[in-house]
């Protein structure tokens, strides 16, 4: 059993989070589980951490940057470095073609996905690495930075893709130091994300995907969990395509 971890899950309220703090639950002990959300803590509550694990719930939204700073200064105040970073968070997922591209829009969701992130790991990622113990960090990205996109992606794909380079560029300072980033990038998974767009374009997907379904959380957690996982220390700068080969390059 893995023991004496920190870790902080950003967006740890998203139906991937919830899964993956529960997954952690039963592979980690005596470690603290820092768990971000935005709008509602209340299935975090619900969590019940075992052998020796506890939480600490913090609330940001990240389209503040003061926010962000808040969440910051709290970790640090309560010497709560991370050993492990999981990001997660994101905005709802809208369809937009070029007619639809709205900037402000972009800039809200890039704030969320990426320059929160950007902000945190300039806190932590340092002494992060000066352990020299094989910290990791892992994002969530998505198969649309894989091969050719999806129709009508615009902003999803310049978020995302805006989050590899930061995953990819972070990975390579940092090679050699014994630390790990990397990322994973699934296709469609049926969650809240996708509660605002039209349930045929779903179905639609699922119908063209190879076992004719979407992903489930249970298909995506364990790649996650190999990342944040000592099997993965020979990895830096990896992007997991967890596609079920809807997506080969
Ligand atoms: N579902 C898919 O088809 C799919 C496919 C590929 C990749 N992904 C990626 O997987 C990750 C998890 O997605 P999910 O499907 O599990 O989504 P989800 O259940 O909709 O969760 C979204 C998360 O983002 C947080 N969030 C939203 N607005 C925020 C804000 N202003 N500030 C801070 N946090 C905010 C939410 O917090 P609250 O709930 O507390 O508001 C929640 O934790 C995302 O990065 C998504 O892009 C999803």
């Amino acid at each position: 059993m893995n023991s004496n971890k920190t870790f902080l899950i950003l967006g740890a309220s998203s139906d991937l989070g919830l899964a993956l703090v529960k997954k952690l639950n039963d592979q980690y002990e005596n470690s603290v589980f820092c768990l971000h959300y935005n709008s509602s803590d209340a299935s975090l509550k619900e969590l019940e951490l075992k052998d020796g694990n506890t939480a600490r719930l913090i609330k940001a939204d990240f389209t503040s940057d003061e926010e962000v700073g808040s969440l910051i200064k709290t970790l640090k105040d309560e010497d709560l470095i991370p050993t492990h970073i999981v990001h997660l968070p994101a905005d709802k997922l809208h369809y937009t073609r070029l007619k639809d591209y709205d900037q402000e829009h972009l800039e809200r969701n890039l704030k969320i996905q990426v320059y929160s992130f950007v902000q945190i790991l300039k806190a932590f990622l340092p002494a992060m690495v000066k352990r020299k113990d094989h910290n990791k960090v892992v994002a969530v990205l998505s198969s649309v930075v894989l091969g050719k996109p999806p129709r009508s992606m615009l902003e999803y794909t310049m978020v995302k893709s805006m989050l590899h380079g930061v995953i990819r560029q972070l990975a390579a300072d940092n090679e050699g130091k014994l630390i790990n980033i990397n990322s994973v990038s699934p296709s469609m998974i049926e969650t809240r994300l996708l509660s605002e767009i039209d349930p045929r374009i779903i179905e639609m997907a699922a119908g063209e995907s190879p076992e004719s379904r979407n992903a489930t959380v249970d298909d995506v957690v364990p790649s996650i969990c190999f990342l944040l996982s000592e099997d993965s220390n020979y990895l830096n700068g990896v992007n997991i395509n967890i596609s079920n080969g809807n997506v080969i390059i």
